[in-house]
């Protein structure tokens, strides 16, 4: 029985700081690119710390955070121009963020400056978010580590959650924290997935375990990878990880069982 890719596939990939959503992100991006689905892929750093550009190698040019801090300073005094000021965001943003690759495209939140502005630039990006994902079959976004991103309602244009844990107990804490809230604030959420990172094996048994008594399903194990390491150190694009590469093999594994490919 094959896997029937579900579209539209709208992933946010979240957990504790450091268990690897930002390694994550660029494997399943790879394998995707490899599948050759015939997808329009918009790929989301939604970190304000904006570390995916180095890690698939894009250069960006300027994040939403940067557009909606320019706008708000040059605008802010032309309340009453009579025309509508968000479209003309949404212009510049569409027009200096968007980053088109060959076969994808990617967009960096970034972050405001000054107090306020963080919430102003998640007010922002969650508005474009909205309407941009509507062109799109698949959208993975990059989260922040922890929980506020949920607060700030950028997960609300997703229909899949994809929960990266490690050996510690407070990344499965996390998890059971963001599954939680996901209930509380009503996210229209077809499946949440774990994905664990770098499990000792002893660890990955318990945490099978932990994730059926959770109700979580169980994607799949990310081994420890020197390749990996190896790109973290010089710099080189993650997304030229070599093809017999161990933790690419168990992403195409998990893709398949998330239904992404
Ligand atoms: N399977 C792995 N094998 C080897 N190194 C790994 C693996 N997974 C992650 N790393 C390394 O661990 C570090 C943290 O990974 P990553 O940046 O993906 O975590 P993160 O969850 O995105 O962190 P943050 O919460 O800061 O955004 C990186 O240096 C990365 O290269
Ligand atoms: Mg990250």
């Amino acid at each position: 029985m094959y896997n029937v890719p579900k579209r539209p596939f709208y992933a946010s990939i979240s957990g504790k700081g450091g268990t690897g959503k930002t390694v994550l992100t660029a494997l399943l991006l790879r394998v995707l690119l490899e599948a050759s689905i015939n997808d329009e892929v918009l790929i989301v750093d939604a970190d304000p710390a904006t570390n995916l550009p180095q890690v698939l190698g894009i250069p960006i040019n300027k994040t939403i955070g940067d557009v909606a801090e320019e706008f708000r300073r040059g605008f802010q005094k032309l309340d009453n121009l009579g025309f509508e000021k968000s479209a003309l965001l949404e212009y510049y943003i569409m027009r200096d963020c968007i980053v088109e690759m060959d076969r994808f495209d990617f967009i960096a939140m970034g972050r405001g400056e000054g107090e306020g502005c963080y919430c102003y630039v998640n007010a922002v990006l969650s508005g474009i978010l909205g309407k941009l994902v509507q062109h799109y079959s698949v959208v993975l976004m990059d989260m922040e580590a922890g929980l506020e991103h949920l607060n700030r309602r950028l997960d609300r244009h997703v229909n899949t959650f994809i929960i990266v844990v490690d050996n510690s107990l407070m990344s499965l804490k996390t998890a059971e924290k963001i599954k939680e809230i996901i209930r509380e604030v009503n996210l229209k959420i077809d499946e949440i997935y774990v994905v664990g990172n770098r499990l000792s094996s002893k660890r990955e048994e318990d945490i099978v375990k932990w994730a059926s008594q959770n109700k979580l399903k169980y994607a799949g194990t990310i081994p420890e990878d020197k390749c990996i390491a190896e790109h973290a150190a010089t710099g080189t694009p993650l997304l030229n990880i070599p093809s017999n590469s161990e933790a690419l093999k168990a992403a195409y594994q998990i893709a398949k069982n998330i239904n992404l490919i």
